[in-house]
């Protein structure tokens, strides 16, 4: 499946991932620019915080409770916020649009 991270500025990236791998890990395999997964996707650094596009939001679904208590750490938290490390990347996602947070 597709994803495509937009920064801040528009510049967008057009990555592929593998099936059922996160959409953190493949941000960072190519170079995202903003996120880290410092924690290796556990759930436990928030460093890899995304905006689902408003037009994927069902579709990706909302985060769990670990995952909004971490949220709680990051910066630019909005309705839309979730964790990347948190969502996989399954072949119904094919084309998800992540905007990048202001860090
Ligand atoms: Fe640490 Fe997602 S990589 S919370």
């Amino acid at each position: 499946p597709k994803v495509i991270f937009i920064e801040q500025s528009g510049k967008a990236h057009v990555v592929e991932a593998s099936e059922n791998s996160s959409a953190m890990n493949v941000a960072v395999e190519n170079d995202v620019p903003g996120i880290e997964g410092d924690c290796g996707g556990n759930c436990a650094c928030g460093t890899c915080h995304v905006h689902v596009d408003p037009v994927w939001l069902d579709k990706v679904g909302k985060p769990d409770d670990a995952e909004l208590s971490m949220l709680d750490f990051a910066t630019d938290v909005r309705e839309n916020s979730r964790l990347s490390c948190q969502i996989k990347m399954t072949a119904d996602l094919d084309g998800l649009i992540l905007h990048l947070p202001e860090s």
